[in-house]
């Protein structure tokens, strides 16, 4: 048994996320977290709501609450559509505890201590319109990159690069939209990332097996241009966590707060010590999983994230952690992803288009979002979602394959055989093919899940599903029947146990649907299937069972008409 640190890229929390957010990072993880505690490995999955910095100052700012207000209000909408949708968190903190105040504070003491931190006099856009500096996304103007118009001052959505709001061409204040602006002198401190480069580097090289597109965005940071820079640490801003030395005020950053991608990545440590707080256990229990001076060092921790995040795990978190000099445990692998695309344009929060967390619920159960988003998850390039292409796979591969499947046979059987396992004769060539084919495909399904293959796992359980569809077409209990009702009842014996296995292995994508078909199935037998022989005999005859209701419904033309028409525009 391993123990395995999972954390998703924390959500803004500047609104509901849309469908692309939770494919880039919270649903993936929730995947591979279900997974491997199914396997029984010891697994702390965690993540939180990222609450500092401009993006959560100006939605505060356009509902007219307190942004500690709307923070607070906007964490419990988030909780409870992660909830919605199944994300099976240990814990879901908030960027703005207590425990990640005192542990950011702590982190930039130390580095200060090792010389990693400098005071920088800077220059920065201060709005005359506005009366006051313009840091981040208070600024919006054309990235110099890659030359897209809508680029923020900290980085550009398009092309990913980290920017500081003096790049921009034509800035203009995001809250205004003034151009009146001027640059004026301001102290911040600075993260002497340059010092660690090739210490990080040397990191990055010794990873195993790490996605290209996690290793090339990193390496494209490290050697670019001048290569790793300096990054400013603080900003001017109320919100957010006050830069402290000993306890007091920074002597210089009064009026400051650290930067919101400084304290972000440090709440995935908070929030497990949030995690150890809401659960009466004591520092120990946390620190078990960060400190390599405390038993953190056997454990394997996983990140997953969009790929506009790689930079600041790649680079900027370890440095902190590295930087440091404390024994804070590093992330062991990255699984990154690209865009999800909606319907030929892109998701966008700031315009409102797409489909939406608390809309996609209120539309259909989170199984079926969640089987269309992992199997078609933006892994090797960039993805699109189509009403078309997620009728057609709720249709195909959870109405037609699998949840016809389930009825079928438990529909044969109570009408032959009664409700419950019928007893039968033995195995034949035709069984053990299918025995055979079911082994070989799901020590590929567990390969896939151990390596977060995402697709490649889907597919695979859906042709586990397929196995077991074909096997029942050809085997044909309701013809054998006729002749033969001793084979009759081996055959829907072997397919009611069939309902059991794919409940337990499709689990970690459709938990509601699993748990349907366990409790159909009346068992709470939910051990692997190592030996798929052995696995087909867990429910004997004897074994009472009910028809559950329709598993998965189809979409009908009409609907998804509809819906096409309905999210076709862009929400308030
Ligand atoms: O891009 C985002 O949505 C950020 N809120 C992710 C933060 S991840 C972490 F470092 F906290
Ligand atoms: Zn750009």
């Amino acid at each position: 048994m391993a123990r395995i640190l999972i954390t998703s890229a924390l959500p803004y929390i500047n609104g509901i996320k849309h469908l692309g957010n939770l494919v880039g990072s919270q649903l993936p993880a929730d995947l591979y977290a279900r997974y491997m505690r199914q396997r029984g490995h010891e697994v702390m999955f965690i993540c939180a709501t990222d609450e500092h910095g401009t993006p959560a100052e100006l939605a505060a700012a356009k509902t007219g609450e307190g942004v500690a207000e709307y923070c607070a209000r906007m964490h419990d909408v988030q909780a409870d559509l992660a909830n919605g949708f199944r994300l099976s968190f240990d814990h879901y903190g908030r960027s703005s505890s207590a425990r990640n105040h005192a542990i950011t504070q702590h982190l930039a003491e130390k580095l200060a201590e090792n010389g990693l931190i400098h005071e920088v006099s800077e220059k920065q856009v201060y709005s005359n319109a506005d009366g006051r500096f313009l840091p981040d996304r208070y600024i919006e103007g054309t990235c110099p990159n890659c030359g897209y118009d809508r680029a923020r001052g900290d980085q550009c959505e398009n092309c990913t690069k980290q920017l500081d709001p003096t790049d921009l061409i034509d800035p203009r204040s995001a809250i205004s939209g003034s151009t009146d602006l001027e640059v004026r002198e301001t102290k911040h401190l600075y993260l002497r990332q340059s010092v660690l480069k090739d210490k990080i580097d040397a990191w990055i090289d010794s990873q195993d097996g790490w996605p290209v597109l996690t290793t090339s965005i990193a390496k494209k940071w490290l050697h670019d241009g001048d290569g790793l820079q300096d990054r400013g640490i603080t900003r001017d801003l109320n919100w957010g966590i006050p830069v402290t030395k000993g306890g007091a005020t920074w002597p210089g950053m009064e009026g400051k707060v650290f930067y919101v991608w400084f304290d972000a990545p440090i709440e995935y440590i908070a929030a497990t010590a949030e995690w150890a707080d809401a659960h009466g256990k004591s520092d120990a229990d946390w620190e078990r999983w960060w400190r390599t001076d405390k038993g953190a060092d056997d454990v394997r921790y996983v990140q997953f994230m969009g790929k506009d995040n790689v930079p600041f795990h790649t680079l900027s978190f370890p440095a902190t952690l590295m930087g440091s000099g404390e024994p804070w445990k590093l992330v062991d692998y990255i699984k990154s992803f690209n865009y999800l695309n909606y319907d030929g344009g892109q998701f966008s929060t700031s315009q409102g288009r797409g489909v939406f967390m608390d809309q996609a619920l209120e539309i259909l159960p989170a199984d079926y979002w969640r089987w269309w988003l992992l199997s078609h998850a933006p892994e090797n390039s960039d993805s699109e979602f189509t009403w078309e292409n997620f009728q057609a796979s709720v249709n195909k591969d959870l109405a037609d394959v699998l949840g016809n499947f389930v009825s079928r046979v438990t529909k044969f059987c109570r009408s032959k055989f009664g409700e419950a396992v019928p007893e039968g004769g033995e195995n034949g060539p035709q069984e053990t093919a299918l025995i055979d084919e079911l082994s070989t495909r799901i020590r590929a399904y567990e390969g896939h899940m151990e390596a977060m293959e995402v697709r490649k796992a889907a597919s695979e359980l859906r042709a586990i599903w397929v196995a077991g569809n074909e096997y029942l077409q050809s085997a044909a209990p309701w013809s054998t029947f006729k002749e033969d009702p001793d084979r009759a009842a081996a055959q829907v014996r072997l397919a009611l146990n069939l309902i059991r296995i794919y409940a337990v292995l499709s689990r970690p994508f459709i938990p509601d649907a699993a748990d349907t078909l366990m409790a159909a199935m009346q068992t709470g037998d939910d051990s692997w299937p190592d030996d798929v022989a052995t696995a087909l005999t867990a429910l004997p005859a004897g074994h009472a069972f009910t028809v559950p209701d329709v598993t998965f419904r189809k979409i009908a033309d009409e609907e998804r008409e509809a819906w096409e028409a309905q999210f076709a525009g862009t929400r308030s």
